[in-house]
């Protein structure tokens, strides 16, 4: 279910995944957004995402990768509880909105 009514944004998606201090995504993966550099090689491509997952299997990793994989390095974006070790400035924030999550759901769904 979307986390919001407001149909999320591509555009404002890229630019989240694209931002090394909101995002953060390229640390870990690559993506079709050429004005980044240095993108990370430690999980998979986000390129094709939208082909290979529903717009509400984007958002449950997004949200809570663990949920799926227990194992994941992958950050939970919009989580409160059961976290470890949260850094002061983070305790009791997500680390995306509610709305950034769907324009990042949105994003990820436009790269097929
Ligand atoms: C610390 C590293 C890290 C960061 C930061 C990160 N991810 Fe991931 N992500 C992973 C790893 C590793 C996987 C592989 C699956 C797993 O670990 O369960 C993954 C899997 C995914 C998948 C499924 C990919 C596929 O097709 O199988 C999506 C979609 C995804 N991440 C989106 C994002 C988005 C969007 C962001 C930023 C908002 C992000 N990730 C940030 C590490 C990261």
């Amino acid at each position: 279910m979307p986390l919001t009514p407001t149909a999320g944004n591509p555009a404002r998606g890229r630019a989240l995944v694209a931002d090394r201090q909101k995002g953060m995504c390229l640390l870990c993966h690559t993506a079709p957004i050429a004005e980044v550099r240095q993108q990370g090689d430690l999980a998979p491509s986000l390129a094709g995402a939208g082909a290979r997952w529903s717009a509400a299997q984007l958002r449950a990793r997004v949200v809570d990768n663990r949920r799926i994989n227990p194992q994941s390095i992958m950050p939970a974006y919009f989580k409160v509880e059961g976290l470890h070790r949260v850094g002061a400035p983070w305790k009791d924030k997500t680390l995306l909105g509610a709305q950034e999550i769907e324009d990042v759901v949105a994003y990820l769904a436009t790269l097929k």
